[in-house]
C-alpha cells in the first residue's frame, strides 16, 4: 500500500521535506522570520550532549507554536496506564486469545487496554505493553505520548496516522514507530482495526549492530520510510490528550496541532514493512539465537543487555541438519512476550492465534508443544522445511514484564495454557547393564 512518493527512505537520516516550495529556511534554523509567516520550533528526542551518532532532533515550521493550548487537567482512562506494581508477577507461562473488537463505538486512544509492563518514564526504562482493538476513527482529538516512543504492530485492519510531520500509512506485517512527544491522530481507513503498542520508555529504538553478519542483512536501513510534510491549517474546538508520567491529561485546543507546513531533522516518525527484513540462520546444523531475528533495539546502560529488542519470527526456510528444527526448550533471563500477527508460529500446534499473546518471564521454562516436539523428532531432515504465510513477534525485556491486574483477570487469559507441556513423555532409556 505504500506510495514511495509520500516517503523518505532511511533510518536516522538528516531528512528534510517541505508541504509548500520555500517554507524551510535556508542555511540557518532560525532566521528572525521564518518564511511564511511560520514560527520555527526544534523538537529534541535526545539531550543536545547526546553523541551525535545518537542525536535526535527535529526543526519544525509550524503555523503556531506547541505552546498554544488551554491547561491540561486528568484525564480518566480506565485500562491505559502504566501501573506494574499491582499484582504479583507470576512465573507461571501466560497466552491469552486475542480481544475481540468493541461493541461500542471505539476509538485508537479509548480503546487501549495495558497488559504487561516494567519500568516506567520516572527511570527512563522498561516498557509498557497495550493491545487496542478500536472500530472508529480519532475524531476532533489529538495525542501525544510524553513517557515514550511508540511501537504499533497492527495485526488486523490499517491504521493512517496522520503526525505533526507527515502521514504514515501501516497495514498487518508493518510497523510504525512514534517518536515521544509527536502528536498524531489514528484513522481506521478499514472501518475496524486491532494490534499491539509497545510504549518504550528507554533509549530510542535502533537499528542492532551486525558484528560479523557484515555491513548488510537483517532490517536494511534503506527500508524505514519517514513522512513528508502534509499540515492541517483547520480551527475548532479540539481535544489533545498528553501522557504524562503514567497517566493521561486533556487540554482543549482551538486549532489542529498537525500544523506543521515543513521540517528538517532525524527525529522522525517511521513506518517499516517486516516483510522486507533480510532472515538469516542456520546453513549446517543448530539454530543461532533469537537475537538473529532482531528488527530494533532499545539499548541500556549495560552493553549488549538492551532494554528491549523487538524480534519478528518471518517466512523462512530451515535447512539444518542433525537438528531439532523448532525453537527448542529454554529459559532466560530476558523475558518474552510475544505476539502473533498472521499464519501459526512454529514452536505450537495450536492456542497461539493471530491476535494473541503470550507472556514467558524471566527462568520460566517454556518450548515447543508436545505435539510440535514429537513431530519435529521424527522429521525428514533430508529435505528443507519452509515455514511460510506467519509473522509472529516479540519484546524481549532485561526486565521482568509484570502483567497488570486488568490482563490476568480477563476472559481471553487461557487458563489450560500449561497442559500444552503436559503431554511431553519421558523418552529416557538407560542403557541396561
Ligand atoms: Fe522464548
Amino acid at each position: 500500500m505504500s506510495d514511495s512518493t509520500h516517503y523518505q527512505s532511511g533510518f536516522g537520516n538528516e531528512f528534510a521535506s517541505e508541504a509548500i516550495a520555500g517554507a524551510l529556511p535556508v542555511g540557518q534554523n532560525s532566521p528572525q522570520q521564518a518564511p511564511l509567516g511560520l514560527y520555527a520550533e526544534q523538537l529534541s528526542g535526545t539531550a543536545f550532549t547526546a553523541p551525535r551518532h545518537l542525536n535526535r532532533r527535529s526543526w519544525l515550521y509550524r503555523i503556531r507554536p506547541a505552546a498554544v493550548h488551554q491547561p491540561f487537567a486528568a484525564l480518566a482512562h480506565a485500562g491505559f496506564h502504566n501501573r506494574f506494581d499491582e499484582a504479583p508477577a507470576t512465573p507461571n507461562q501466560l497466552r491469552w486469545n486475542p480481544r475481540p473488537m468493541p461493541a461500542a463505538a471505539t476509538d485508537f486512544l479509548d480503546s487501549l487496554v495495558t497488559v504487561a509492563g516494567n519500568g516506567g518514564a520516572a527511570e527512563q526504562g522498561g516498557i509498557g505493553i497495550h493491545l487496542y482493538a478500536a472500530n472508529r476513527s480519532m475524531r476532533g482529538r489529538f495525542f501525544y505520548d510524553a513517557d515514550g516512543e511508540l511501537l504499533i504492530v497492527p495485526q488486523q485492519g490499517r491504521l493512517r496516522l496522520a503526525t505533526e510531520l507527515g502521514v504514515l500509512e501501516v497495514e498487518p506485517q508493518e510497523i510504525a514507530v512514534i517518536p515521544r512527544g509527536v502528536r498524531f491522530r489514528v484513522e481506521l481507513p478499514d472501518g475496524e482495526a486491532r494490534g499491539y503498542v509497545c510504549e518504550n520508555f528507554g533509549a530510542q529504538l535502533r537499528l542492532p549492530e551486525l558484528g560479523p553478519i557484515g555491513s548488510n542483512g537483517l532490517a536494511n536501513a534503506r527500508d524505514f520510510l519517514a513522512p513528508v510534510a502534509a499540515y492541517e491549517d483547520v480551527e475548532g474546538d479540539f481535544e489533545l490528550v498528553a501522557k504524562f508520567q503514567g497517566t493521561l491529561w486533556t487540554a482543549r485546543i482551538g486549532h489542529s496541532p498537525l500544523d506543521v507546513v515543513a521540517w528538517h531533522g532525524n527525529y522522525v516518525p517511521y513506518k517499516y514493512d517486516l516483510r522486507r527484513f533480510n532472515t538469516i540462520g542456520s546453513i549446517s546444523y543448530d539454530h543461532p539465537d533469537p537475537c538473529i531475528f532482531t528488527v530494533l533495539t532499545s539499548a541500556s546502560d549495560t552493553p549488549g543487555t538492551a532494554n528491549m529488542d523487538f524480534a519478528i519470527f518471518p517466512p523462512r526456510w530451515l535447512v539444518a541438519q542433525h537438528t531439532f528444527r523448532p525453537p527448542w526448550f529454554h529459559r532466560n533471563v530476558a523475558s518474552e512476550f510475544m505476539g502473533l500477527i498472521t499464519g501459526v508460529y512454529d514452536a505450537k500446534a495450536e492456542g497461539f492465534l493471530p491476535g494473541g499473546a503470550s507472556l514467558h518471564n524471566c527462568m520460566s521454562g517454556h518450548g515447543p508443544d508436545a505435539a510440535t516436539f514429537e513431530k519435529a523428532s521424527h522429521a525428514d531432515l533430508s529435505r528443507p522445511d519452509v515455514i511460510d504465510g506467519t509473522m509472529a513477534f516479540m519484546f524481549e525485556t532485561r526486565k521482568v514484564i509484570r502483567p497488570t491486574a486488568q490482563a490476568l483477570a480477563s476472559p481471553q487469559l487461557q487458563q489450560d495454557y500449561y497442559e500444552c507441556w503436559q503431554g511431553i513423555r519421558k523418552h529416557f532409556t538407560p542403557p541396561q547393564i
